[in-house]
């Protein structure tokens, strides 16, 4: 296990990220770079829906007591953690597919994202860029009730514009 991965702010988490596998961590912890950017406490963890299912209901079932106001929950393959984490709790959960070697994460992404209808996860691209935007969609959400996190996502996407329009070709 990456020996960064069990990770926890210093404040009361806000967020859980959770993921399948602590092979999961080099595209997840880049969710977790974006809320520590943002100042969003949080938590991180490996919660395996297949190998620790037990620990995935205690998770999800008391996520919402202890305060979690949205979970990432990264899972590659027959990706059924962000999905089963849904159905456990009224805190949002937000999706991200694992690349996978033989199927390139299509089988993550089809697996979060093909919920029946009733309990939703909102599902973000496969790999790198899903991990950030996940917790970006995050930061967004906790922003509509929070007027200095919604300061620092302006900020966050004029620096964005600005450094798109400072790209060159060689
Ligand atoms: C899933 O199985 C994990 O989310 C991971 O993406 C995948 C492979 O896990 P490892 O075999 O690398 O531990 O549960």
């Amino acid at each position: 296990m990456s020996s960064d991965l069990q990770q926890q702010s210093a404040s009361q988490p806000v967020v859980g990220i959770i993921m399948g596998s602590s092979s999961d961590w080099p595209v997840m912890k880049l969710a977790a770079e974006i809320l520590t950017e943002f100042g969003v406490p949080f938590e991180a963890q490996v919660v395996s829906a297949h190998r620790m299912p037990n620990d995935m209901v205690d998770y999800a079932s008391q996520a919402d007591a202890r305060g979690l106001r949205g979970i990432i929950a990264g899972a590659g393959g027959a990706a059924h953690l962000p999905g089963m984490v849904a159905s456990l709790t009224p805190v949002p959960v937000f999706g991200v597919p694992i690349p996978t070697r033989h199927l390139q994460g299509q089988d993550s992404l089809y697996s979060i994202l093909q919920m029946p209808k009733g309990v939703p996860v909102a599902t973000f691209a496969i790999g790198e860029a899903g991990a950030v935007n996940a917790a970006l969609h995050v930061v967004a959400t906790l922003a509509t009730t929070d007027a200095a996190l919604k300061e620092k996502l302006t900020a966050f996407r004029e620096r964005q514009t600005a450094a798109a329009r400072a790209m060159t070709l060689s």
